[in-house]
């Protein structure tokens, strides 16, 4: 069987937020999805008793929501990413009925509904009802609820829209739904919110990951009706990608956007370990020119004028957007990571060429992001202790990566004042960096 309870489970965290670790260990779907708390909290306010049963069940349920329902847009969204509090829950449960019929909290608290009928205590639950005298005081109580819970729900509405009016221009979430995008390392870290993101927003995801074993193991752990093609490829060997991209029949021209995100980083290699230098460059950099190499030959760079109107806001951009994942540490070296940081300064730079030679030829297609992210807790970088502040969330940093190639950035770096403190690092001399670097990492190289 390809489904099983836990792997659908979310266990408490603030909705919208990746859970630490592995994603598939938490929310694949925060906006979809609820955690156990939220889930007790969905019983109290429509009066069932909890059961761990049926919280599994509603659990798969839920993963499978995004291949089910159009994503929600706009306020219900925002309205959708909080954490689900009693209050919320009451103010969302009213506000959805008269506005937002779509909206995620309507599909849960009938999920909830449904699973309990279908259990017989539940059912038992649901069909007591009160009677004689009792029955007109309960629905004197029900009158009086139901007024003020409207005067507030309203308020709060109106609150809530006042709020996201003012916050719109901040705010992420483009809309993705039919795209197709090819995602490369979709197995874990960042490559896995990428694709988790798209899923959630309606894409279809084509992924790639290096092993046959990864690829099975990937299968168990997605709804099996999740939109995902996964391929195998090793981004050592060269030209395996385009290969495997071919043999699968993928056409350049059908990929709506192509984030580059798979990376290897050999820590606690010498910069003279050529043979890791040359894995390091291969994975990081020439496989990503390889991709890009077979994305323009296809045709995808054709046709179009650089003087074409770029997508106005809203409109959908019709050029294949590609997306590099770079790093900040191309701004400066780095001891003892077998050039992952020469490795990234060539794919930056190299991306860079790229787009003014699609520029000078007359060749607007594909359009090239340029990513920098900072900081984020994966299998490449282990959260430190006192370092917490820098590190961003994984899940954020995926949403921003799409957000920003939907709307054709040309670069995209971390929080202004990261990408500050980096450059001011590098302005300090080869002395100052050596200095803190040996002191962030000071063993000698193998
Ligand atoms: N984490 C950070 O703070 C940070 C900062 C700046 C930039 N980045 C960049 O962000 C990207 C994602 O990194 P991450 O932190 O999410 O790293 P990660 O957790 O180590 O994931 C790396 C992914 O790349 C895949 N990969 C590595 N070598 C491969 C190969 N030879 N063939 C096919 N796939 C391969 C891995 O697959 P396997 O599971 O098979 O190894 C995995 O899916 C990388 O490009 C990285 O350089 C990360």
């Amino acid at each position: 069987m390809r489904e099983s309870g836990w792997q659908f489970r979310c266990p408490s965290r603030p909705r919208g937020e990746a859970a630490a670790g592995h994603p598939m260990n938490g929310a694949m779907f925060p906006l979809w999805q609820v955690d156990r708390g939220e889930y007790e909290l969905a019983c109290a306010h429509l009066g069932l008793t909890p059961r761990d049963r049926i919280y599994e069940m509603l659990s798969e349920y839920l993963a499978r929501a995004p291949f089910t329902f159009a994503p929600p847009r706009g306020l219900a969204r925002a309205l959708a990413q909080r954490r689900l509090t009693a209050f919320r829950l009451a103010r969302l449960d009213l506000a959805s009925r008269w506005f937002f019929p779509a909206h995620p909290i309507r599909h849960i608290l009938n999920a909830v509904l449904a699973l309990h009928e279908c259990d017989g205590a539940g059912y038992r639950e649901m069909a007591r009802a009160p009677i004689g005298r009792t029955a007109w005081l309960a629905l004197a109580g029900w009158t009086l609820r139901a007024a003020a819970n409207h005067a507030i729900t309203l308020s709060w509405l109106a609150a809530q829209c006042l709020a996201w009016t003012a916050w719109k221009p901040f705010a992420g979430g483009a809309a993705a739904a039919g795209r197709r995008v090819l995602i490369t390392g979709v197995n874990r870290g960042l490559g896995m919110d990428l694709m988790l993101e798209c899923l959630e927003r309606g894409a279809r995801v084509i992924g790639t990951v290096r092993t046959e074993a990864s690829r099975s193991e990937l299968l168990a752990r997605l709804p099996a009706s999740a939109p995902v093609t996964l391929l195998v490829a090793d981004l050592s060997q060269p030209g395996m990608i385009t290969d495997a991209l071919d043999a699968a029949g993928v056409l350049p021209a059908s990929l709506d956007m192509v984030v580059l995100s798979a990376g290897t980083k050999h820590d606690g290699q010498s910069v003279l370990s050529l043979e890791r230098v040359r894995d390091t460059f291969q994975v990081n950099c020439f496989s990503a020119m390889e991709v890009a190499a077979w994305l323009c030959a296809a045709g995808v760079g054709q046709g179009a004028s650089p003087s074409e109107p770029a997508a106005g806001p809203g409109e959908r951009d019709p050029r294949t957007a590609l997306v590099l994942v770079s790093s900040m540490g191309r701004w400066h070296g780095m001891h003892s990571t077998a050039g992952y940081n020469a490795s990234k300064a060539a794919l930056s730079i190299w991306a860079e060429s790229l787009e003014m030679e699609l520029h000078l030829t007359g060749k607007r297609r594909p359009s090239v992001t340029i990513v920098e992210p900072g900081l984020f807790e994966s299998g490449m970088v282990g959260r430190r202790a006192g370092l917490g502040l820098l590190f961003a969330s994984r899940r954020r940093v995926a949403g921003r990566i799409l957000d920003g190639a939907v709307a054709g950035r040309k670069v995209l770096r971390p929080p202004f004042w990261f990408a500050l403190v980096t450059w001011a690092v590098c302005l300090g001399g080869r002395g100052l960096r050596q200095r803190l670097f040996a002191r962030a990492k000071p063993k000698a190289p193998r």
